[in-house]
């Protein structure tokens, strides 16, 4: 079984430097808990400072050190920004968990671009971008760790979403080659899948179509354990979102054919309307 599921050497977190993108809400606020409950210093980065500072004031108690960074992670400057601040003030970086992401669905052609172009820019260009900046101090330590968080749509392509998908896939893709392409310097790669979550990112509706589909709406904690408990393990892929997801990314890698058929059967009106929503109805992809 080793031979099939590698794993790297277990990670002790106390008082490693964490930094989580998108921590302001849904998953990266969770995740900024579970590495604060394990004694981490925590960096939290994301646009909504007063956010950021309700956070910073829940998890100080579990942690020596938070670290606030507004930031725009669509732009460069800012990503700059937030490697250096973090050095200044730690020296190094432990752990880089590239959560932040734009969630929108409907039909491809009625997408607004400028919105498609936002969501490729922080799901996947910004979480490229952030890691090449944190190597350097990764590879000089001989240390790291890369916690990227893609989705079930990493491995399985769902209708009404292409763009989203595709920010998702190529995730799952950058988070392969650089696995194998870091091999032996001591930096980590680990690739979550969460499926559907309570978060911001789906309103109640939205929530509701998906569990009458059969998929469970996790809750962000759940998902935050699961991932931290992934990546002091060393595993290289956590595939959550219950039975039903599991299953789509598996009948997605070895029977795609099967998943065609269903999608011909299950993509109803309904689905699209509703799917439509997401993205135009949560104030947090407005701003
Ligand atoms: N919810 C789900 O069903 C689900 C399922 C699978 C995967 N995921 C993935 O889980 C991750 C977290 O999503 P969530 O569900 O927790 O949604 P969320 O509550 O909407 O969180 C998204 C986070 O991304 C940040 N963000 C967005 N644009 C940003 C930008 N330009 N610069 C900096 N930060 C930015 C937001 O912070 P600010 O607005 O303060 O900047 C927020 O903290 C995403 O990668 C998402 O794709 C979610």
């Amino acid at each position: 079984m080793r031979f099939f599921r590698p794993r790297h050497s277990t990670l002790v977190l106390n008082e490693k430097v964490v930094i989580v993108t998108g921590a302001s809400s849904g998953l990266g606020r969770a995740l900024a808990f579970a590495f604060a409950r394990r004694a981490a210093k925590v960096v939290l980065v994301a646009r909504r400072e007063d956010r950021l500072e309700m956070v910073r004031r829940e998890i100080e108690p579990y942690t020596s050190a938070v670290l606030v960074i507004p930031a725009d992670l669509s732009d460069e400057a800012q990503l700059q920004r937030v490697v250096d601040l973090t050095l200044e003030r730690f020296g190094r970086i432990d752990v880089l968990v590239n959560n932040a992401g734009i969630f929108m669905g409907g039909p491809f052609i009625e997408q607004d671009p400028r919105r498609i172009e936002q969501m490729v820019r922080v799901n996947l260009w910004a979480a490229i971008r952030l890691t090449q900046l944190v190597l350097p101090s990764m590879l000089a330590h001989n240390h790291g760790y890369i916690l990227n968080i893609g989705s079930g749509l990493s491995r399985a392509a769902v209708p009404m979403f292409a763009p989203y998908v595709a920010t998702k896939y190529g995730l799952a893709g950058f988070s392969d080659a650089l696995r194998r392409e870091l091999h032996r310097t001591g930096v980590h790669v680990t690739l979550v899948l969460p499926g559907w979550m309570h978060t911001d990112m789906l309103s109640p509706e939205v929530e509701n179509l998906v569990e009458r589909y059969g998929f469970p709406v996790e809750h962000p904690d759940f998902v935050a354990e699961r991932a931290v408990l992934g990546l002091v393990r060393g595993e290289h892929e956590i595939v959550l979102g219950g039975f039903l997801a599991r299953l789509g990314v598996l009948v997605e890698r070895y029977a795609p054919v099967l998943l065609n058929i269903y999608w011909k059967l299950w993509m109803t009106p309904e689905w699209a309307s509703t799917m439509s929503k997401i993205g135009y109805s949560t104030e947090n992809n407005d701003r």
